[in-house]
């Protein structure tokens, strides 16, 4: 038996939702189809380390670093996870794992962190997974198969093992979309998506007062969850028909009402989540001023946070830097704000053996 150790790394890239997931049902599944664009330069970077147990307990064997410090609550999640994976990947009970995570962006700052590191986490399992058993997957097979387990990490991280834009949930007109799994959207190469940036607004880096786990688990008897449901299954399909048609008035208008839905449902749940702040509002309607009036194409989306990210085109960054300098930064926390684009996916750092 051989006991050197390997050591794998991913960097996974955070997702913005254009239409929101928001409610789930059983193990992660959820209760309408999501769409979202990969983030470029907001990344996760995350190795896993591992070696054989000489001693064969079933035990899991953990040691988790973040930032170079270990870290109990994220330490905590994470081993849940491994609980939970415990019957697909038998293999995790059979060594000792170190794993070692860094986010290049601040902490709670509007970005969801669990998506890009829940992915990051999921592809280092599953190339350990092709280590340990020696045999190789298909590419569709292993993206396929690490963005399931990022599901089970944190919905929406189900769409960060992809690029571009990327769907999550059964969608009746899209061809191997699954609730289990994410699928990327096959955009067209003349589509001007591929020219999308994303700007985001830091209104607040305090962790916010109610997690999205708590958020989703406000769906299950909300009064409004059906009507959810209709409304989410008809912005997707609506979406796509702007997506083909590169239709960017439509895709802003569905974004926007998706943001504020998310909000709308979250400030009617019991008990009530409020999460937009002044500052959140005073930047809503900045954006919606410059838009009327110079015509540009952007809009605005916010997850489940003060934080908002300003969309548009990359040929408009000339006049939409100045804008945001000097119109958006006074609203944002020591002018805080991180300027990213679509990118290409995660990337494999390299799986090394260590010694
Ligand atoms: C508002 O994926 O963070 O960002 O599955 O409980 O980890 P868990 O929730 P999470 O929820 C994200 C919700 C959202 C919308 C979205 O990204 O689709």
């Amino acid at each position: 038996m051989s006991h050197k150790t390997i050591e794998i790394g991913w960097k996974a890239p955070a997702n913005i939702a254009l239409i929101k997931y928001w409610g789930k049902r059983e193990e992660q599944l959820p209760e309408n189809g999501s769409l979202s664009i990969t983030l470029d330069r907001s990344v996760t970077t995350t190795r896993i380390s591992f070696r054989e147990k000489i001693n064969e307990t079933d035990e899991l064997s953990l040691e988790y670093y973040f930032h170079g410090q270990r870290h109990p609550a994220f330490e905590g999640k994470i081993l849940k996870l491994l609980h939970r994976l415990k019957l697909e990947m038998p293999f995790i009970s059979y060594y000792q794992m170190v794993i070692t995570s860094e986010n290049n962006f601040p902490h709670s700052a509007g970005i969801a962190s669990s998506a890009s590191s829940m992915a990051a986490l999921a592809l280092c399992l599953t190339s350990m997974e092709e280590q340990v058993s020696g045999s190789k997957m298909s590419k569709d097979d292993f993206y396929r198969r690490a963005s399931g387990i990022a599901r089970l990490g944190s919905g929406s991280a189900s769409r960060s093992v992809y690029g571009g834009v990327v769907t999550w949930g059964e969608i009746p007109f899209m061809a191997n979309s699954s609730d289990y799994f994410a699928t990327p959207y096959p955009l067209k190469k003349q589509s001007r998506l591929h020219q999308i940036r994303d700007i985001i607004l830091v209104v607040s880096t305090t962790e916010k007062p109610i997690p999205s786990s708590t958020g989703h688990a406000m769906m299950v008897d909300h009064p409004y969850r059906e009507g959810r449901r209709v409304q989410a299954k008809s912005n997707l399909a609506k979406m796509t028909t702007a997506i083909e048609a590169d239709n960017f008035r439509l895709i802003a208008e569905i974004a926007e009402n998706e943001a504020l839905s998310l909000h709308a449902l979250l400030m009617t749940s019991l008990p009530a989540g409020l999460l937009l702040q002044p500052n959140t509002l005073g930047i809503l309607a900045e954006i919606k001023l410059f838009r009327e009036s110079t015509g540009m194409d952007l809009f605005f989306t916010i997850d489940a946070g003060p934080n908002v990210h300003l969309i548009y085109y990359e040929e408009q960054r000339e006049q939409v830097v100045p804008f945001v300098q000097e119109r958006l930064l006074p609203y944002c926390e020591n002018g805080l704000w991180i300027d990213d684009k679509i990118g290409t996916g995660p990337l494999l750092i390299t799986p090394e053996i260590v010694h």
